[in-house]
């Protein structure tokens, strides 16, 4: 009788932390099945002809999607400004600019601005919409394509949706580019949730690692860059703990 009362209250004290393990369980399952059908849509498609139809579809709904406003956003526009002013950029390469909505909160701050992408829809969108005299759309692929010399290059959630081939050889662009310093943004997932770095993805896609338990760590194998994660920014809902994590690498 005593053995059956000591076990039950363990059982009974345990039980909270039980139920937790197997909702963490679930909802990680869950994140897999519904990312299969995301991270393998584009698979065999050109790097163009993905973001096009994504922009296209509106698969991140308007524009470059939910990362690209409020905190996250906010947050990390404060630290680029911040970091233009400490260093003395004169200059940007932004590769992966989207919709613009975080590039044209910086740009009153140097004196050019160039704004790249592989998707050529919406750099012309762009086109119509902007009208900066500092600013330059340039439709590119940095994965082949040399990127505009700048004393800064950023890139903000793009490296996410690429395969770490492809991310590997932004790097390579990034360091043949000249600039002295680059600023790389990447959505990881909670702490809780964390499995480990740069796990590959299939295909370049709509989908991120945080959907596998991974996020870009560019300072971790494949990629073992002298970078910094200089910021970490909480999603503001507790349910999520999601993170956008800023490294910075200084090339010079
Ligand atoms: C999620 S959006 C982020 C947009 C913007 N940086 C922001 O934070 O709002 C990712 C962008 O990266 C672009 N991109 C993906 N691969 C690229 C590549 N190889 N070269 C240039 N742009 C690329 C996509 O077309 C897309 O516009």
């Amino acid at each position: 009788m005593k053995i059956k009362s000591w076990k039950s209250q363990v059982v009974r004290a345990a039980s909270p932390f039980v139920h937790e393990i197997g909702k963490y369980k679930r909802q990680f399952r869950r994140k897999i099945w519904i990312q299969r059908g995301i991270l393998d849509r584009f698979k065999g498609q050109a790097l163009e002809e993905t973001f096009d139809t994504i922009y296209r579809e509106g698969v991140w709904g308007k524009g470059s999607g939910l990362g690209s406003e409020g905190l996250w956003a906010d947050e990390y526009i404060a630290f680029v400004r911040k970091f233009i002013e400490d260093k003395e950029v004169r200059t940007i390469t932004d590769v992966g600019c989207g919709d613009f909505g975080v590039g044209a909160r910086i740009i009153d701050l140097v004196e050019a601005y160039n704004a790249t992408d592989v998707s050529a829809l919406i750099i012309e969108r762009n086109k119509k919409k902007f009208d900066c005299p500092n600013v330059k759309f340039i439709h590119l692929d940095a994965c082949a394509h040399a990127l505009p010399a700048a004393d800064l290059i950023t890139i903000r959630q793009v490296l996410q949706h690429l395969t770490n081939a492809e991310i590997e050889s932004i790097l390579t662009n990034v360091e043949k580019s000249g600039a002295k310093f680059c600023i790389v943004a990447e959505h990881l997932p909670s702490e809780k949730e964390f499995v480990g770095p740069n796990i590959d993805m299939p295909s370049h896609g709509a989908g991120i690692r945080p959907f596998i338990g991974s996020g870009v760590l560019i300072d971790q194998p494949p990629f073992s860059r002298a970078a910094n994660m200089a910021m970490t920014i909480h999603d503001p809902d507790p349910a999520s703990r999601e993170r956008l994590g800023i490294f910075v690498y200084a090339m010079q």
